[in-house]
């Protein structure tokens, strides 16, 4: 998608590389929406704090970066014991996104089978194909999901706009390109379709207010910030056709563990009759659980992100500031499960399927 009218993906490799090697480049996402800063990854260790502190954030992006964390760990050192330290060190990264175990098992299977003086080469080799093969998946989700959406703006006579809520940022920055949950949506405006996006700001991080608002008015998509707690309301007056999010894993029963508060708004959009899609890259899904809200461990992140907000300041400067009392605890628990039950239908590269253990091995019986 383009940044100021030029075209960018959200992990690309150096223009300094060599042959296809190099140092990787990332958007510091931390920064946005108020600075665009572009940040290199030269080792092991850079891949690890971007992930880490969320300078890369969502979960197909989290993935494509390890993929690259791996080819710069060998850069490093290309031995068997370097690999293995180096999947274990980019998997404590963040747990929740299934995305990372899985490009991580991918890059390690194909090392650990490559020739030493080979493992170079592969390993930038499979990180561009794991990047480029993001980019394939979200653009197919967008054409499944902008059927959807033409739907609806057919069922509503082509009068007025489709209006879509989303939740945290499931755009292009959260994966290579196009995004999971916005790709339907840049599809659709592409098309011509009025469309207007509701975004959740997304306490605590604010994924949302800053960067869903962001990458949207870069493409020029009519939207409007909320905080977290309007969806509810903006259902019971009709103000919302379909609701999109994302999600970071996946059971093979289709329940969906995604940003925290994305429960609520299924539960919203279930009251109030307003279909609930889940864009869903298939290697989101995880195959090994079946039942999320027992089985998925949800990441708990510092509680400064809850007692603290970092803003823009009238002179232009970028501020932090506590907003709680100074001896009040806090909680800050990342993401939610959303039972399948409260899922219309998920949006996979391969279709819409029912969010079901039917639904999904359906479209991958090769997995199921
Ligand atoms: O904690 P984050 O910002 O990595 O969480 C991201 C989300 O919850 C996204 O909605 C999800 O990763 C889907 S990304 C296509």
């Amino acid at each position: 998608m383009k940044v100021s009218g030029k075209p960018y993906r959200t992990i690309w490799l150096a223009e300094d590389a060599v042959e296809g090697i190099g140092a990787a480049e990332i958007i510091d996402q931390t920064k946005l929406p108020h600075q665009f800063v572009t940040v290199r990854l030269e080792t092991l260790d850079d891949a690890v704090v971007a992930i880490r502190d969320m300078l890369v954030r969502g979960a197909p992006l989290i993935g494509a970066t390890a993929a690259y964390g791996m080819c710069l760990a060998v850069r490093q050192d290309a031995s068997e014991a370097a690999i293995s330290a180096a999947y274990d060190t980019l998997y404590a990264t963040r747990p929740t996104a299934v995305n990372l175990r899985w490009a991580l098992d991918d890059m390690r299977e194909l090392l650990t089978q490559t020739p030493g003086d080979r493992r170079l080469a592969a390993a930038y080799r499979r990180a561009a194909e794991i990047a480029d093969e993001d980019v394939a998946i979200c653009e197919s989700i967008g054409n499944h999901g902008l059927a959807l959406i033409q739907d609806i703006w057919e069922k509503k006579g082509k009068d007025g706009r489709v209006n879509v809520l989303t939740h945290c940022n499931a755009g292009w920055l959260a994966t290579v390109d196009w995004g999971t949950a916005l790709a339907p949506i840049y599809k659709a405006h592409d098309a011509g379709i009025p469309i207007h996006v509701w975004a959740d700001e997304t306490r605590p991080r604010n994924q949302g207010a800053s960067l869903t608002a962001w990458e949207l008015g870069q493409h020029g998509v009519d939207h409007t910030v909320v905080v977290d707690n309007v969806g509810g309301h903006l259902m019971q007056h009709g103000m919302v056709d379909m609701c999109i999010t994302g999600t970071d894993r996946t059971t093979r029963a289709g329940d969906v563990c995604n940003k925290i508060g994305t429960y609520l708004k299924a539960l919203a959009a279930h009251d109030n009759g307003v279909p609930f899609y889940v864009g869903l890259p298939s290697p989101t899904i995880d195959w090994t659980v079946s039942d999320g809200i027992a089985e998925i461990p949800i990441e708990e992140r510092d509680p400064k992100e809850v007692t603290r907000m970092a803003g823009l300041t009238d002179d232009g400067t970028v501020t932090e500031v506590t907003i709680t009392p100074a001896g009040s605890a806090a909680a800050n628990y990342a993401f939610d499960v959303t039972p399948a039950r409260l899922v219309t239908g998920l949006i996979t590269e391969r279709g819409v399927c029912e969010a079901s253990e039917v639904g999904l091995s359906g479209l991958f019986p090769e997995m199921a």
